[in-house]
């Protein structure tokens, strides 16, 4: 079984190899590492998705929406409605909401910074990685219900929720301009 595993995992890099081949010359060796590895994460995606559920329970996944406010640095509400495993960040852009998300979501910047006004729901949120603290340090106002809005993703238990958006992002304190308290 081992064995097999090993083998199979062979072929597939062998494959990868082969594909890539005739192309070495010309392509850096990362870059060929990029594409094998995206293979990998496209069949663990796969794999977890056909076990995981099927698609009629796969689509009312889909349809399955929470009510999230954000509160803008003027204290204007805009209700939202955010469908289940939708980060917070992508739901504002989808609804014309101004928060930045510099780097699109890969944990280089903390222009995505986002407040959680009540306890409650921080409190049901997944714990944030080292990887978020270290930006959220970075973040502009840091409070202690902080969080990156890439991060966050909706889920039923955050049917609710309320997020304010700070004044300002490090980028303008850097800049020298100085928010005024509201
Ligand atoms: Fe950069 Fe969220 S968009 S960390």
């Amino acid at each position: 079984m081992v064995k097999e595993l090993v083998r199979g995992k062979s072929v597939a890099i062998a494959r990868a190899g082969y594909i890539q081949r005739p192309y070495s010359r010309y392509l850096p060796t990362l870059q060929s590492e990029t594409l094998v590895s995206r293979g990998a994460s496209f069949q663990k995606y796969h794999n977890f998705s056909t076990a995981a559920k099927g698609p009629s329970e796969e689509g009312s996944e889909q349809e399955e929406k929470i009510s999230v406010t954000f509160v803008d640095k003027d204290g204007e509400e805009k209700h939202v409605k955010v469908p289940i495993g939708m980060s917070m960040l992508e739901a504002a852009h989808e609804n014309d909401i101004e928060l930045e998300g510099a780097c699109e979501a890969s944990l280089a910047c903390s222009t995505c910074h986002v407040i959680v006004m009540d306890m409650e729901y921080y409190n049901k949120l997944e714990e944030p990685t080292d990887e978020e603290n270290d930006m959220l340090d970075l973040a502009f106002g840091l409070t202690e219900t902080s969080r990156l809005g890439c991060q966050v993703i909706a889920e039923p238990e955050l049917d609710g929720m309320r997020l304010a958006i700070p004044s300002a992002t490090r980028n303008f304190a850097v800049d020298g301009y100085v928010p005024k308290p509201h």
